[in-house]
C-alpha cells in the first residue's frame, strides 16, 4: 500500500516513522469501525480517515474522543509538553495559527473543520474518557487507537472499557507511549496490569506501541 502519513501543516502527536506503522497495522487488520482516544489536533485522525476510505472504499466511521481543551479536572495527567501550549518552533505555522487564523488547533471545532471530507462518518466527543466512554456505544469498534490521558487511571479505564466491548469478536487495541518516554511510567504499569489480569497476548514494538489482539 502506498499511502505515506501526512503531517497536514499541524501539530501531531505520531512523527511520520509512526503514523506510518499505526497505518501498516490498520492495513493488516483493515477495521471498518476506528476509535481514537486523544484525538489532539486532529492529524493522525486525518490520515486514519483518509486511509480507511480508500481501503474500504468509504465505509467505514472513526469516533474520536478528547478533551479539547476542557482539562479543569484533569490534573494528575501526565502531558507531553508539546500538548501543553500552541507553539511551534516554525514561526510561520506560529504566525498562520495564532496570529492569522487565531484558530486553537486542539479543539472540537477546529477538528471538525480538518475532517469536514468525512462528515457524516465522523463522530467527535469533548469530554474525559473517563465519563464520556462508559456511555457510548462502543460495541461496533474492531479497531482502537488509545492515545488520551497517560496516567495510570486512565489507561486502565479506557483499555478495559474498549476490551470489554471487543470481547468475543475480532478486534484491535493499540496504546501509545507504552514505554518509550520515561517520565510516562503509569501507562506500562495499567497495560501490564490489564494484561495479565485478562490474559491477553501483548506485543510491543519498539517500546512504543503496545498492541493487544482481542
Ligand atoms: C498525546 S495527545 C494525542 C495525540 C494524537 N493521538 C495524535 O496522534 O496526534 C493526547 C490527547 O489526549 C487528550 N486527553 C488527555 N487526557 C484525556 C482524557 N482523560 N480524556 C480524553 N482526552 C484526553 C489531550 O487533550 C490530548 O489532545
Amino acid at each position: 500500500m502506498n499511502f505515506k502519513f501526512k503531517k497536514y501543516w499541524r501539530k501531531t502527536g505520531l512523527n511520520p516513522k509512526w503514523g506510518n506503522k499505526l497505518i501498516e497495522l490498520i492495513d493488516q487488520k483493515k477495521p471498518h469501525h476506528f476509535l481514537e482516544i486523544g484525538v489532539f489536533c486532529g492529524v493522525t485522525s486525518r490520515n486514519i480517515c483518509e486511509f480507511l476510505n480508500i481501503i474500504q472504499h468509504g465505509n467505514f466511521t472513526y469516533t474520536g474522543i478528547d478533551l479539547f481543551g476542557d482539562d479543569n479536572e484533569d490534573n494528575d495527567e501526565k502531558k507531553p509538553t508539546y500538548i501543553k501550549h500552541q507553539k511551534f518552533s516554525n514561526p510561520l505555522k506560529h504566525i498562520y495559527y495564532n496570529f492569522f487564523l487565531k484558530e486553537n488547533l486542539n479543539s472540537l471545532e477546529s477538528v471538525k473543520k480538518f475532517l469536514k471530507n468525512f462528515e457524516n462518518k465522523v463522530y467527535l466527543y469533548k469530554g474525559n474518557s473517563n465519563k464520556v466512554l462508559k456511555n457510548l456505544d462502543i460495541k461496533k469498534i474492531d479497531f482502537a487507537f488509545i492515545d488520551g490521558g497517560h496516567s495510570y487511571q486512565t489507561t486502565l479505564n479506557d483499555i478495559e472499557i474498549v476490551h470489554q466491548n471487543m470481547k468475543g469478536k475480532k478486534g484491535t487495541i493499540v496504546c501509545d507511549d507504552y514505554q518509550d518516554a520515561s517520565y510516562i511510567t503509569d501507562v506500562k504499569k495499567a497495560i501490564d496490569y490489564y494484561v495479565k489480569k485478562e490474559n491477553l497476548s501483548l506485543r510491543v514494538i519498539e517500546g512504543k506501541f503496545a498492541v493487544i489482539e482481542v
